[in-house]
């Protein structure tokens, strides 16, 4: 069988199964193409969250990697949540623990706490307020200005948001090692080739290089600005299997990788196979005890309703 015929084969599987599960399949934009194709809501974090939370079908599979599939569990408690590869983690979201996120606290009583929606469901209890990348600046715009910030994990994030909201804030010293890796050097060599290109950058990239973009946003943000500009090429500075929207929503633009390093392996572990074995078995399930979820989903329902 040749490789598109057992796509074909698999998303039928899949479609029919579906079915029979009473199952909804979420996909992050930056899941292979064939995984986005089966889905039935493709998004960036926070449309996800949305789309969980919203969710009537029994159950959940979500396509990205855990920190997502815990926030749908977190906001969808009475629904079966699977994450077709039970590997798939974000190495950010590790970078920040709830007992050094506690003692950190301790030095800071009076801080409100931000957490980045890419962070375990313990951090997540131990927050205040969710944030993802396409509403930070409204969250931290919306806390009161006599209390100090303490934003977790991302360095990177947390520098972009200081300097739009103009507010002073204590930032975790976590990153992405995907979007890290973009320098400045990679994206001036890209600028150099497409002199013409408009330069969207997501904002876990470096500020150096997040100064030189025409457009900072979220990936849904990006895709709505590649559509909605009258710009024909632009530059991409974020996981490459945007590509796949990009190029399905703008077919006649012209889109170019800034790096060709830009890969979270994390979001490619989830496969067509993966994803039918999952609604087969409901299989590998992601689970949120009571006592964590109680107090984890009191910071995300407070991001949802900004
Ligand atoms: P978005 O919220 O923009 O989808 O980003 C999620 C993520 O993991 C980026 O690396
Ligand atoms: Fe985590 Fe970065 Fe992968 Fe997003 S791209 S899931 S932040 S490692």
């Amino acid at each position: 069988m040749s490789g598109q015929e057992l796509v074909r084969e698999l998303s039928k599987e899949i479609g029919k199964l579906k079915k029979e599960r009473n199952a909804v399949i979420l996909s992050h934009l930056y899941q292979r193409p064939e995984v986005q194709d089966v889905a039935d809501f493709v998004g960036d974090s926070l449309g996800l969250a949305r789309q969980a939370a919203g969710t009537a079908a029994e159950v959940i599979v979500f396509c990205g990697v855990h920190f997502m599939a815990e926030s749908a569990a977190i906001l969808s408690p009475d629904k079966i949540v699977v994450l077709p590869d039970e590997h798939a983690g974000c190495p950010m979201a590790d970078m920040v623990n709830e007992v050094e996120l506690a003692r950190k606290k301790r030095e800071m009583p009076d801080a409100t706490v931000v957490c980045y929606v890419n962070t375990s469901a313990e951090v997540k209890a131990e927050s205040d307020i969710a944030c993802t990348s396409a509403n930070a600046v409204k969250v931290i715009s919306s806390l009161p200005e006599d209390k100090p910030i303490l934003f977790v994990p991302d360095k990177n994030l947390g520098s972009y948001i200081a300097s739009k909201t103009g507010r002073e804030m204590a930032v975790w010293d976590g990153f992405c090692n995907t979007h890290d890796r973009l320098t400045a050097d990679d994206l001036m060599k890209a600028k150099a080739a497409h002199p013409s290109a408009m330069v969207m950058v997501h904002p876990e990239c470096r500020p150096e290089v997040v100064g030189m973009a025409d457009v900072v946003a979220s990936t849904t943000g990006m895709i709505r600005f590649a559509r909605e500009n009258s710009a024909r090429e632009f530059i991409v500075g974020t996981e490459m299997g945007i590509l796949h929207p990009l190029h399905k929503q703008c077919p006649d633009k012209h889109f170019y990788m800034a790096s060709e390093k830009l890969v979270c392996p994390n979001m490619k572990k989830t496969t067509l196979e993966k994803v039918r074995r999952a609604l087969a078995d409901l299989e590998p399930r992601v689970d949120v005890s009571r006592e964590i979820r109680e107090r984890a989903v009191r910071c995300l329902d407070r991001m949802l309703e900004i």
